[in-house]
Parts: structure tokens; sequence; C-alpha cells
């Protein structure tokens, strides 16, 4: 049995909630470790090669959460509703339900959007909020809540999703300081990527954390692995193998059955 939305608020004061995210069943299976697993539209960067997410579409998210789902034993999924896939309250529930219907458990939302969010948990999915950098619309990639009138702002979106019913905040590029005060101050637990220490909860993209996406790396990134270098060296061997016939060798080869 796979956890749930109620595992994962329960934890909010006493356990912290780990988040990675995850595009393809591989993946997910290595990862099934973490509370959620999400499917994020950052795979637009890292799966895709576009610039930024604005682009993602909903065909490609739910590719991307059928794998996952195929994966996960363990981890709740949550998968990204992609840029201009909740513009309103008809398209946000279709939507929110093809996501379902792929394999989710939950998904996600850029913004201070209390109608669509009270719309999508009506038709009886859950949701997680995400405040702070939107990158789905964002123009520049700058932290936020870093002065006392943005730190009111976000402060007053977040208790305005909670109201709405969201079941977790993603906060994102947040000041440490604003970020305690949201944490504090509504009773859902938040998850941080750049955000400090003081968040319920840490999400980190698989690609970053892992060394695998080498076009940036944010400040926030702490890289686990350098696994871009390990498969660039370990596909120069298989090269250079392929070229002076040391691969295949006689252990990886069929031979015909002697007739007698
Ligand atoms: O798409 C994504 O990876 C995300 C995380 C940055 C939270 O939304």
């Amino acid at each position: 049995m796979h956890k749930t939305i109620n595992d994962i608020i329960a934890k909010k004061g006493s356990k912290k909630i780990s988040v990675v995210t995850s595009y393809d069943y591989t993946m997910a299976t290595l990862c099934d470790q973490v509370d959620v697993l999400l499917v994020g539209d950052s795979a637009g960067m890292v799966m895709l090669g576009y610039e930024n997410t604005a682009p993602v579409t909903m065909d490609e998210m739910v590719l991307f959460t059928k794998a996952v789902s195929n994966g996960r034993q363990n981890a709740l999924i949550v998968a990204d509703l992609p840029n201009k896939s909740y513009e309103n309250e008809a398209d946000a529930v279709a939507n929110s339900e093809r996501l379902i219907r792929a394999g989710a458990d939950a998904v996600k939302l850029e913004g201070r959007l209390p109608d669509i969010i009270r719309a999508i948990i009506k038709a009886g999915i859950p949701v997680m909020g995400h405040l702070g950098l939107l990158p789905q619309t964002a123009k520049k990639y700058t932290v936020q809540g870093k002065t006392e009138s943005d730190a009111k702002v976000l402060l007053a979106d977040a208790k305005a999703l909670q109201d709405a019913g969201v079941f977790s905040i993603v906060l994102e590029m947040v000041a440490a300081e604003t970020t305690k005060r949201i944490t504090e101050a509504v009773f859902v637990p938040t998850i941080g990527i750049g955000c400090g220490k003081d968040c319920d909860g840490q999400v980190l993209v698989i690609h970053d954390m892992l060394g695998l996406f080498e076009k940036l790396t944010p400040k926030f990134v702490k890289k686990y692995l350098s696994l871009s270098e390990a498969i660039k060296k370990a596909v120069a061997e298989y090269v250079e193998n392929v070229e002076n016939r040391t691969f295949p060798a006689e252990e990886h080869t069929f031979h015909m059955e002697v007739q007698k």
C-alpha cells in the first residue's frame, strides 16, 4: 500500500517530508523510498530539452505520470498541471482527471487560484499548491518574499490556498525568514525548494541532485552524485571497446546448437 495524503499531512510538526521529481519508470523504482514522487513539469527542461517549463503539454505530463505510476510501490504521486491547462474550472477539472487516470494521487498547480483549486477538490482530487517563484509564468528566476510587503503577500496567498483546501504547499525560492513565517502560520505542510531549512519538507529535481543535468545548477541544489561524468566515462569506454573489438566478448555471444 502506498503513502496517502493523510500520511503526508500527519508528518507536519513531527518528521520532515522528502520529495523528489520523477518522470520515468526506472527512476521511479529507484527513488520510491521518498514520501512523494513529484511528476514535475521540470520534465520539460530535463527530459525534453525545452528552455523552460512553459511549453509542456498535458499529453506529455500524462505520459510521464503513467511511467512513474508503473514504477511506484510506496510513495504518493503528485503530478503537475502544466502551463495553460487550468485557465478555467472546467479545463482544470478535466485535466486533473486525466492525470489521476494516468496514475497520479494528486495534482499540483502554480499560484493563488482558490476557485480553480476548489473546483478540482470538489471533483474529489487532492491539490498541492505552489507559491513563491512560479516557473510557468516567471519572467526572471529571482528570490521571492525578500521584503516585508512581499512576505505579507505570500503569507496571505498561503492562507488563501489553505482555505481553498490544498493538502500541502510547495514554496520555491522564498527567503528563509518568510518561509519560516508561512510554515508556522499554516496547518498544511510546506515543501521547500530553495527556501532554507524551515519548511516541513524538501523537494529537489532528481536530475539536479544526481548531477545529471549540466545546463545549470542553482545555488540551492546539493549534488549527491556526479552521474553525468560517470555516464560519459562509461559511454567513452563502450565506444573504445566497440572500436577496438573487445566488446562483445565470448561471454556476450550466442551460438548455434551443435548438430549431431
Ligand atoms: O516541476 C518541478 O520540478 C517543480 C519543483 C521545482 C517543485 O514544480
